[in-house]
């Protein structure tokens, strides 16, 4: 059966004004069903693994072998599954931290251990350009309780954890590993910074996870950093990894904090059991073929670098165009030549940019196609 909800009259349309403003200034964003045969250059799929079959069939395997298939509770009722716990310590060893624990989705695991750790009396410093699902916690801090430090700057961190803090309270920063919409790695001396004022660091390792580092594990792997008790990464399962979710860790003291305080977890269902699986074999997978991949994005990251001029350390290659129109313009023409990009506008960036993805999975043949028409647009 379907219904339909049809409104009669204006009193029901709560939201024009709203939405009427969002389109006059081209913000308005719809979901659409895109074509499956467009060369996909948007997508946070870094290495293709969403279509890795291999990965997927095993998966299948291992769970039907389980005879369970979802998580029914939270964590803290009876949600939590050996293949949780396997994952985590199977993460925790390959990353060299005490203890990590699963979170629904990255926007969850950011949103809430930002909201469990800063407490009264404790100051944030967030990077500018931190993702929304960490700079939406800060609507429920006092004004007192956070500021904003300018992008990438250490000097800037530096002041901003020195401002008005007494020695007692905690100091917590929150940076990315490389940045979601600017494609920029973390500035290194960010983390001599936070040790400094011996300040909680989260790392969120959303885009360098699977992308950068010696063994591809991200920004502390490319520094050659060890994790210390002042030390939390964050991951995403829905990125490189190609499935869905998202950890944390850290020392097994912050990790038992969290447990205790963290709402996203303690009220939430437990991440899917498949979606786990798939990730730990997925990371298997990463880790084991790690040269191959590395080679690979070398290559990527040698064509924009050499025929667009973007050099990035990651994946994320940036063009900043600043009409939000424009930006829409140039992915349609782009998409009917076969090719889907990210057309990102404000507020999710100052200024718009075409958001373009060097994933793996792509011909060479595709990519120099793409980058021929691409530079007639720009
Ligand atoms: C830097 C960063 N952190 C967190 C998230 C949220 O992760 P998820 O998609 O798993 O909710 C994203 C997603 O786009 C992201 O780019």
């Amino acid at each position: 059966m379907t219904t339909t909800v049809i409104i009669e009259n204006n009193n029901f349309l709560f939201y024009e004004n709203e939405l009427n403003s969002i389109k006059k200034k081209g913000l308005f964003r719809e979901r659409k069903i895109l074509n499956k045969n467009l060369i996909d250059l948007a997508s946070n799929d870094y290495l293709n693994i969403s279509q890795n079959k291999k990965i997927f069939e095993q998966t299948v395997s291992e769970l039907r072998e389980t005879g369970e298939f979802s998580p029914k509770a939270s964590m803290f009722v009876n949600g939590y599954h050996e293949i949780h716990s396997r994952f985590e310590t199977n993460l925790s060893y390959l990353n060299s931290f005490e203890k990590a624990i699963v979170f629904g989705s990255g926007f969850l695991a950011n949103f809430g251990i930002i909201e469990a750790l800063v407490r009264n009396g404790d100051f944030l410093c967030m990077d500018s350009e931190y993702h929304a699902s960490g700079v939406v916690a800060t609507k429920n801090l006092k004004t007192e309780q956070f500021a904003f430090f300018e992008h990438n700057s250490a000097q800037d961190l530096d002041e901003c954890l020195a401002k008005k803090i007494s020695q007692k309270s905690r100091k917590i920063v929150a940076v990315e590993g490389i940045y979601s919409m600017s494609g920029d790695i973390l500035n290194r001396e960010i983390f001599e910074i936070a040790n400094n004022y011996n300040a909680i660091l989260i790392v969120d390792e959303a885009h360098s996870f699977g992308v950068i580092g010696e063994n591809l594990l991200g920004v502390f792997d490319f520094y050659n950093i060890k994790p210390r008790p002042n030390h939390i990464k964050m991951g995403t399962l829905g990125k490189a990894v190609g499935s869905y979710g998202a950890y944390i860790l850290a020392s097994q003291h912050l990790i038992e904090y969290l447990e205790n305080r963290t709402k996203s977890i303690i009220y939430s269902t437990a991440l899917s059991i498949f979606d786990t699986l798939f990730a730990h074999n997925s990371i298997n997978y990463i880790y084991e073929n790690r040269e191959q991949i590395k080679t690979k994005s070398i290559n990527i990251k040698k064509m924009f670098a050499d025929e667009v001029g973007i050099k990035k350390d990651g994946l994320i290659f940036p063009i900043e165009i600043g009409d939000s129109k424009r930006v829409l313009e140039i992915k349609k023409v782009l998409e009917s030549n076969g090719f889907i990009i990210g057309a990102i506008r404000p507020p999710t960036v100052e200024r718009a940019i075409l958001r373009i993805i060097g994933r793996h999975g792509i011909s060479d043949k595709d990519l120099k196609n793409f980058i021929y028409i691409l530079k007639g647009l720009i």
